[in-house]
């Protein structure tokens, strides 16, 4: 409880800046809008996403309810509401603060309800034809387990589809970090796409559909990366912070090494992201 305590708190101070930073997450809530689209149109034929005219004529009982776990400040939420304007959504995170810029930004939407809390604290009475998550589970420490909390909220017929940032993200820096200041290494690594797939399976997920993405992001030197990192909330979470935090003196340095090592001529300085998508069914 108390890392997730630290997470929301990040995510708290960073919410009135995560919007603008938020570049590549957009992105990657794009390309998982994407996917989940073409696994409604493929694979689920009499399953929870049948089209309007089947309703009608189905005999089963049909969910119309998503879920989506770390909304934030609603990337994705506004997407879903966008393509699937039929559908109710619930959306749980952490982060009270995230969570008001979500409501500013959906305020017109009559069909989302916005929760505060963590996953393990929430339940729901019905059951989901979509869970939905992008660029959070990576926040968790152990996937398995919320993968079968996850599994237990879907529809027999029901999809999970997600994107998270897996090893490689932020390679750049990562490497840096492990030259410069070997005794000063995050406590944490994020997950492997290997990992991931392994844990889906354990869980008894059927995958339908997997990819992993590679996003260049550019910044006009370290020091504004390091800025804007900060303000995606990404610092002080188990992925940044040592049992030490980098003084002022490291962080300069830091920054000057990394205008060195990975200046792009024109373009400034690159941080690159990995990022896997995944659409499971059970
Ligand atoms: C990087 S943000 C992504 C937000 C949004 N999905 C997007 O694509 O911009 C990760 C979010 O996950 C939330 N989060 C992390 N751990 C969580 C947990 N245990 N339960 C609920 N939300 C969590 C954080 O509060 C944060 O808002």
């Amino acid at each position: 409880m108390f890392e997730q305590n630290r997470i929301g708190r990040a995510f708290s101070r960073a919410a009135s800046t995560y919007q603008q930073r938020s570049v590549v997450q957009e992105r990657v809530a794009q390309d998982l809008i994407s996917l989940i689209q073409s696994a409604q149109a493929v694979a689920l034929q009499g399953s929870s996403f049948v089209a309007e005219e089947d309703l009608a004529t189905s005999s089963q009982h049909v969910s119309r309810s998503f879920f989506e776990l770390g909304c934030g400040t609603g990337l994705l939420t506004r997407l879903l509401l966008k393509q699937y304007p039929e559908n109710e959504i619930d959306a749980l995170d952490l982060s009270p603060e995230m969570i008001g810029v979500a409501k500013q930004l959906c305020v017109e939407d009559p069909n989302v309800n916005f929760f505060v809390g963590d996953l393990s604290s929430f339940s729901a009475n019905k059951r989901y034809a979509l869970v939905a998550s992008s660029s959070a589970l990576h926040w968790f420490r152990d996937l398995e387990s919320v993968f079968n909390q996850l599994r237990s909220l879907l529809d027999r017929h029901g999809l999970f589809a997600f994107s998270l940032m897996i090893d490689g993200t932020l390679s750049e820096l990562h490497e840096l970090r492990r030259e410069l200041f070997p005794a000063k290494i995050p406590i944490r690594s994020l997950p492997t796409d290997e990992s991931v797939l392994r844990d889906l399976e354990a869980c008894g997920f059927r995958i339908c559909n997997h990819q992993v993405h590679t996003y260049k992001q550019y910044f006009a030197d370290g020091t504004a990366m390091l800025k804007a990192i900060k303000e995606l909330g990404v610092t002080n979470g188990p992925f940044s912070h040592s049992q030490s935090f980098l003084s002022r003196g490291e962080l300069r340095l830091l920054a000057q090494t990394y205008n060195d090592r990975f200046g792009v001529q024109d373009l400034g300085v690159v941080a690159t992201y990995r990022v896997g998508f995944y659409v499971a069914c059970v």
